[in-house]
């Protein structure tokens, strides 16, 4: 009888142990070790058949014939411009994200618009659950076929017959291989469905989407091969409670991974925003005091949004600094700065700061912006009305050129503001709007409040 062979996994690195250990040798992570079991057999090093046909074989760069990338347009012109400017045949795209934040809407979605035959695989869903679903998204029929099947060999052997110009699959998590004896969603398991995909991926140019539950701490379950295994690694987040999704890609081997998308959940699923910066300023605040426009720059796309600050006397001893969609340390630079440079005792005070539309940000040309709404709370005084901010604070309370400022001028213009506060050194005459170019803090502190 064959000996059943076992291993220990990280579940963390993916890293293989011959032995229990508390703690990860590799990446020294605690606890994190599982028992798996792997392959009853397998040929040793002697028994492989050195002088078997190759399949591979070494061949000169430039002998290598492209087809010019024809990229599949995924009929959605924000995942489209996420990925790189459509789906790459033949790649593979992992889309990770909290429970219930949009994942299977958004792939059904892209299911039901791609021109051609698309097989959306479900091991978590019935048939019927996601016609209910597809119902709701979009009345169009479309070639899109319904697998619920979790065995990745059975698959496989449907996709061959079917040949479709897109695979989804819902999740990975759930498939299961013959390759490995351990459960479905076990790392072992999740790299050999991968790694079987992958290999399914490549050699008919199908690409795949495939979908990837996240641990508690937000990184995508299963081993950390994984991501490098797959081309795309996308995150779909966002807050629960608030109506946007932004999907990021993380990394992406056709594409830069700077752009971003933003959607909207509604009744009948996601919508793309094309116009976020509508959304995001909000003309109720106009004339309130805290609030501030900042013009920033994601990728490529300009976007003008709300900055919210509220400074109020310290309740508790030590006082807090909280801020939602930035970091907190830079904020907690921005208000030493103010307190040193521009004479602002802000020692005593709460500071609270938000992005409007729970969006996430870390552009340093928000800076000005942040901090004129901070001193807007503080000395309760609106900032003026079609005012817009773009500038990189320093250490001393100079203000600093950031990069894509033709963008952000344009974005300002485009949306009637009338007024930009920008560093001094920036060169260009925008048209519509004008350009207040300032050199410090201080010079800013005279010039609005
Ligand atoms: P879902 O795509 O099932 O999330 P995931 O696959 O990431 O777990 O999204 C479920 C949420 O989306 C659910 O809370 C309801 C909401 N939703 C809508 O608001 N409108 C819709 O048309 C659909 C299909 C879902
Ligand atoms: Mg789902």
């Amino acid at each position: 009888m064959a000996k059943v062979k076992k291993a220990f996994f990280c579940t963390s690195c993916g890293t293989q142990h011959t032995q229990w250990q508390g703690q990860c040798s590799n990446c020294k992570s605690w606890n994190t070790l599982h028992e798996e079991v792997l392959q009853a057999t397998k040929p040793k090093a002697w028994q492989v058949d050195t002088k078997a046909p190759l399949k591979a074989k070494p061949i000169r760069i430039q002998d290598i014939a492209v087809d010019r990338l024809s990229r599949l347009s995924a009929q959605d012109q924000e995942l489209n411009r996420v990925l790189g400017g459509g789906i790459v045949p033949g790649s593979v795209v992992l889309v990770g994200g909290e429970p219930g934040i949009g994942k299977s809407t958004l792939l059904l979605q892209v299911a039901l618009a791609v021109t051609g035959k698309v097989v959306y695989v479900s091991g978590e869903e019935s048939e019927q659950q996601i016609k209910l679903r597809s119902a709701r998204v979009t009345e169009e029929s479309s070639e899109c076929f319904v697998l619920t099947e979790t065995h990745t060999q059975s698959l496989l052997h449907h996709l061959g017959a079917l040949s479709p110009a897109l695979v989804i699959i819902d999740s990975i998590q759930t498939l299961h291989s013959d390759v490995v004896d351990s459960t479905a969603g076990s790392v072992s398991q999740i790299r050999a469905c991968t790694a079987e995909l992958l290999h399914f991926a490549k050699s008919t140019q199908t690409p795949v989407f495939l979908v990837g539950h996240i641990t508690k701490d937000g990184a995508i379950a299963g081993p950390k091969i994984l991501e490098h295994m797959v081309d795309t690694v996308l995150h779909f987040e966002g807050d629960r409670n608030h109506v946007y999704r932004i999907l990021r890609a993380h990394k992406n081997r056709f594409g830069t991974t700077a752009e971003l998308g933003i959607y909207t959940m509604a009744q009948e699923g996601l919508k793309a925003v094309s116009n976020p910066s509508a959304l995001l300023i909000s003309s109720e605040s106009v004339g309130l005091s805290g609030h501030a426009i900042g013009a920033t720059v994601e990728g490529i796309r300009p976007m003008l949004i709300e900055v919210q600050a509220l400074v109020s006397s310290a309740v508790y001893g030590t006082p807090q600094r909280s801020s939602t969609g930035f970091d907190n340390k830079r904020l907690n630079m921005l208000l030493a700065v103010l307190e040193k440079r521009a004479g602002f005792q802000l020692g005593a005070k709460d500071v609270f700061l938000n992005l409007a539309g729970g969006i996430r940000l870390d552009d340093p040309g928000l800076d000005l912006a942040i901090m004129v709404a901070v001193l807007s709370s503080s000395l309760d005084v609106a900032v003026p009305k079609g005012y817009t901010f773009a500038a990189e604070v320093g250490l001393s309370g100079e203000l600093r050129n950031v990069p894509k400022m033709e963008q952000r001028m344009q974005e300002a213009a485009k949306l009637g503001f009338e007024r930009m506060v920008v560093a001094k050194g920036v060169k260009s005459v925008p048209k519509g709007l004008e350009l207040i170019r300032l050199a410090t803090i201080q010079e800013l502190v005279s010039h609005l409040f």
